[in-house]
This record gives C-alpha cells, structure tokens and sequence, in this order.
C-alpha cells in the first residue's frame, strides 16, 4: 500500500507584515514539539540583506526540524523588496508554479510535515495571470489563515475565506495574531470573526511574543485539515473550541499534547529525534 504523504498546510494571510511567518514559525515549532520533522518552505521571497538572504526563508530555516536543500526551501528569490510579480519580471524570470509543486513535493518527501508561507496575501500576483492562489490549489493544500489582528482586519479575513473557498481548497483553520497591541475593542472584533468563520481558531499570539511563546498558544496538530483519516476525529473535536475564550486555550494546551500520544499519534514519528 502506498504510503499517505506527509501533512502539509499552505500558510496564507491577510495581508503582508500580519504574521505569516511569525505563525509559521510557531506551527513548525508545535509540529516538532509533537515529534514531527517539520520543515517551512517559502517558495517565492523578495527583499534580501547584504548577505542575499532573506529573512523569512532565514526564519523558516530556523523554525525547521529538519536541514533541506535551499533550492527547495525557496525556488524563487528576488533581490528588491517588492511585489513578487514585479520583482521577477525585473529579473527576466517566469515564475513557474509546476516548479514550486516539484520543489514541494521532494520536501514533502523528506519531512514529515511541511507548511508552505504565500507572499502577503491570497490574491498577490506571481506572474502576468497567476496568483498566490493559483499555487495553493496547485499544491492542493489545506489553508491557514493568519489575521493581522488590527482595525479593517475583519472584511480582509472574511474576503480571504471567501477566496480560499471559492478555489475549492479546506480552511483548516485561522489564527488571531495580535500584530497591533493597542486596537480598541480586540475581544469584539475576536468575537466577530469567531462567529464568521466557521473552522478552528488554533489560538491567539499575544503581542511581542517570540514563536516559543506563540506555539505555547496554539491548539494545532498534524491531522487538522489534512487527509489524514486517523486523527479526523480530533479536527471535529477542534471544532468545539469556537466559541472558546481566549484564557481557556491556554488551559486546553497541555491536554492537548497527552491526547495526541494516547491517540498512538504519529506513534513512529515520536520516536525520532530533531536533526537541529
Ligand atoms: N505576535 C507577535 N509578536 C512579536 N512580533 C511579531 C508578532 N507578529 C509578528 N511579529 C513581527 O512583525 C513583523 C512582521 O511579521 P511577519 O511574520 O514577517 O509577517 P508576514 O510574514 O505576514 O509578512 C516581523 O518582524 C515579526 O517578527
Ligand atoms: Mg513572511
């Protein structure tokens, strides 16, 4: 029988600057505290130091558990920081969405989950006609969706939802990510979101957190969103948390992780160490 691929997400946001890989960061280091190899990939990157890196990719790498080849971390880096569609036509370079799948799918291969960061948010333009959304149903991932929690961030969450449905692909989940400490009425706009959207809040990240700190506060775990069958139950299970105040998930966290075990989760995965 051949055997299911690793789970994989697609990270998406509602805008840039909201906590894309802030988030991601976070997810990699739940995954792993889990006992996954779990590896980040941003597929298209622009902005680099003196030293032609980028910082994401350098985060991402960071947050990984797992050392993969760069060329398949990032197939695509550009050196100015801006719109990736601009950026690679300054380049002279098509960015080509089957590329990014093959890159994908060896890491995919190699990790035992994956989550893949977009470029700002859902519909950025890759090339003359392709998007961000174009990649994520090529790559056929299950979305996360990072809100920006700041004021207007609830029309962009629920325009992103809407877009992510319309191309046919599962919203695993959102996560609140508290990017302006000071907005007014933050419980408010939660609620309201929390009402609207209708899968998971795997958690909020409390402002001037590090990642450590924000994957103490996500409810995530490898089966949510993905195909695979044996942990299903705990994605419907994850549904009861709507609804949940934000103090209560703290609590569920360490439950959590004691659930996954006795669920036999990934039973020969926890068996492996991190190689970083
Ligand atoms: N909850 C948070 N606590 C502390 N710093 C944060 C938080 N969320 C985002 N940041 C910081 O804000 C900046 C933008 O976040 P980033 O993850 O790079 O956004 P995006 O990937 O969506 O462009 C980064 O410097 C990041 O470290
Ligand atoms: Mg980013």
């Amino acid at each position: 029988m051949k055997p299911s691929p690793s789970p994989a997400w697609f990270v998406t946001g509602t805008d840039t600057e909201v906590g894309k890989t802030f988030a991601t960061c976070a997810l990699l280091l739940s995954l792993r505290r889990q006992g996954y190899r779990a590896v980040g990939m941003k597929p298209v990157a622009a902005g680099t130091d003196a030293d032609g890196r980028n910082e994401d990719v350098e985060r991402l790498i960071a947050a990984s558990g797992l050392a993969a080849p760069r060329e398949l971390i990032n197939p695509y880096l550009f050196q100015p920081p801006i719109a990736p569609h601009i950026a690679a036509d300054e380049a002279g370079v098509t960015i080509d969405i089957g590329r990014i799948a093959d890159a994908f799918d060896r890491l995919r291969g190699m990790a035992d989950a994956v989550l893949v960061e977009g470029v700002g948010g859902f519909r950025v333009p890759l090339d003359r006609r392709g998007d961000v959304a174009d990649l994520a149903q090529r790559l056929a991932l299950p979305v996360i969706l990072v809100v920006g929690m700041r004021l207007g961030c609830i029309s962009h969450a629920l325009l992103t939802v809407d877009a992510v449905a319309a191309r046919g692909l599962t919203l695993a989940g959102w996560i609140a990510n508290r990017i302006d400490p000071s907005m007014p009425r933050f419980e408010e706009n939660l609620s309201a979101l929390r009402e609207r959207i209708d899968v998971p809040l795997f958690g909020v990240i409390p402002p001037a957190s590090t990642p450590e700190r924000a994957a103490d506060c996500l409810r995530f775990s490898g089966g949510q969103g993905s195909e695979d069958r044996d942990l299903r139950g705990q994605g419907s299970e994850d549904r009861d948390l709507r609804g949940q105040k934000t103090d209560e998930l703290a609590a569920l966290r360490a439950g959590v992780r004691t659930e996954n075990r006795a669920l036999g989760f990934r039973g020969q995965r926890l068996e492996r160490t991190d190689d970083r």
